[in-house]
């Protein structure tokens, strides 16, 4: 039937994530420094503008007192063109909820690693109470979406920190439209049916009036644990329970690609390229750019990349490796240990192929601001992505975009959403297979001007037809319409 469009109002969302696009760090009583937060869905949903947006997320700092709790409220308010609201949350919460629920069992296991091995009785028994402090994290997001909340506004609630969500609002308000969208991957109901809590969030999900994916795989597997773990119907349109129908489908995220390009004339990035063309001179430059995370592959990439050199004994003083990894999630143990091991591959590397004038590997321990960030981007010869797991990875859109004049070669992994999209510019990899890295590596260097080209322009006509805006407006006004046919249906 006819599609109906809203976007022409300026419709009222209200975006609940865990993150707020700015965390608060404390300096002092009451006083408190903001600082942009990183990863795919703050990037994503900071390119959405045409939605009147409220963004209502975790404050990222512990404020037991009211007028403190008020006082943060206010600077966040006035902070951004997004309007921020915060959720408290306490720090026991946070733990049990963030480090715990979230971090150490949802996200592995979404990301095939699986459930905590070690200490398996005490991962057992905590998991309860950790499931539990979710629960009590979600009603409290709950709260303060119902305390902002309008007749009329869509109410878009995102990832793994929020699956109960969709159901503690729907139990306040029926009437409210509720979507939820999944940056992560879904798994194969197989791995997701480990999960004690496998049903009730399963259940929950299904109270939302659509749910989202980044690739048709992700959707296909929710579906499957849907009908398998739940014995519910799944229908083209999404998973049928007692009459009501919650959509299911993709909605590839993109970038602000417009954002990166026009970035790349700002005297400030064209200052950073200079000097990083000078720093180095007369070598290829690679690039990887992640959160410090074991989903990223970076172990992998730093092998892969010493396999290359070995091989490669003539390219040892041509070749530099970028690795920029901003420490994230760092009160969760595998976090920590994934630290110390990079460093000690990263400096085993180094004191084996360096010399007293250069070294093979930089690696930095932080987050490089936009205008860094763009400089890196244009002025390198390839970009590594080795995630072995990725809902989508945004960091090799934002390479693409800012390669319009260098068409330097993607290197990403098979196991990225973005593999589905931007598959047929980059050299798809196994992450898992360092010999292929290292192979490829070696072909990326290599390649002939006419190749690279033709791959980047490939890639980048996507980059800039997919973009964030497409995405956020597309989902929400499928939402819509889904909602306006689930009223005419009842009236049927
Ligand atoms: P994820 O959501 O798992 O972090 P993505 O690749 O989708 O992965 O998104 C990462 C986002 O965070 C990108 O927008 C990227 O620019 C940003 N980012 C990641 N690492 C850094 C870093 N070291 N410095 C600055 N920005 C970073
Ligand atoms: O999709 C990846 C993701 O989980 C996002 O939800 C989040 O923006 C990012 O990782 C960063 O993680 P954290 O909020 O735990 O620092």
């Amino acid at each position: 039937g006819e599609r109906l469009d809203f976007r022409a109002s300026k419709q009222r969302l209200l975006v609940v994530a865990n993150r707020l696009p700015v965390s608060a760090v404390r300096h002092g009583e009451d006083s408190w420094q903001l600082e942009m937060s990183v990863g795919g869905l703050v990037t994503a949903l900071l390119g959405v503008k045409e939605f009147d947006t409220r963004w209502i997320g975790w404050a990222g700092v512990n404020v037991p007192d009211e007028i403190g709790q008020k006082a943060l409220a206010k600077a966040l308010d006035e902070k951004l063109m997004q309007r921020c609201i915060p959720v408290f949350l306490d720090e026991e919460v946070v733990h049990q909820y963030y480090n715990g629920y979230c971090n150490n069992i949802l996200w592995p296991l979404f990301h095939y690693i699986g459930l905590p091995q070690e200490d398996r009785l005490a991962t057992t028994r905590s998991f309860q109470s950790q499931f539990d402090a979710y629960k009590k994290a979600n009603q409290l997001f709950a709260d303060v979406v119902n305390e902002h909340y309008e007749e009329g506004d869509v109410v878009w609630c995102h990832d793994y920190h929020l699956m109960f969500l969709p159901k503690c609002l729907k139990e306040r308000n029926s009437k409210m439209k509720v979507g939820w969208f999944l940056h992560t991957p879904f798994p194969s109901s197989e791995i997701h049916r480990m999960l004690p809590s496998r049903l009730e969030l399963l259940r929950s999900v299904l109270a939302a009036d659509l749910v989202g994916f980044h690739t048709y795989d992700y959707a296909r597997h929710f579906v499957s644990a849907c009908t398998r773990i739940l014995g519910l119907e799944g229908t083209p349109e999404g998973v049928e329970d007692q009459g009501k129908l919650t959509r299911i489908a993709a909605f590839p995220v993109g970038i602000d690609s417009e954002r990166f390009i026009k970035a790349l004339e700002l005297p400030e990035v064209q200052d950073h390229m200079k000097v990083l063309k000078q720093r180095f001179a007369g070598r290829k430059v690679m690039l990887g750019v992640d959160r410090l995370d074991m989903i990223k592959g970076i172990p992998q990439k730093i092998l892969a990349f010493e396999k290359f050199l070995e091989e490669n004994p003539n390219w040892c003083n041509k070749v530099v490796l970028l690795q920029i990894a901003v420490p994230t999630r760092t009160d969760v143990p595998e976090y920590q240990k994934l630290t110390s091991q990079v460093h000690e591959i990263v400096g085993r590397i180094n004191g084996r192929f360096g010399s007293l004038t250069a070294v093979p590997i930089h690696h930095l321990d932080r987050s490089l601001d936009f205008h860094e960030l763009c400089a890196l981007y244009a002025v390198t010869d390839v970009a590594l992505v080795t995630s072995l797991r990725d809902g989508m990875n945004l960091v090799s859109y934002e390479y693409v975009a800012c390669q319009e004049s260098k068409k330097g070669v993607l290197i990403l992994s098979e196991f990225a959403g973005a593999a589905q999209s931007l598959g047929a510019g980059a050299i798809l990899v196994n992450p898992w297979n360092v010999t292929e890295v290292a192979s490829s590596i070696g072909y990326a260097l290599n390649m002939p001007a006419d190749e690279r080209e033709k791959r980047h322009h490939h890639n980048f006509k996507h980059v800039i037809s997919h973009t964030a805006q497409e995405w956020a407006a597309t989902f929400v006004s499928e939402l819509n319409v889904t909602i306006v046919e689930a009223q005419l249906r009842t009236r049927q």
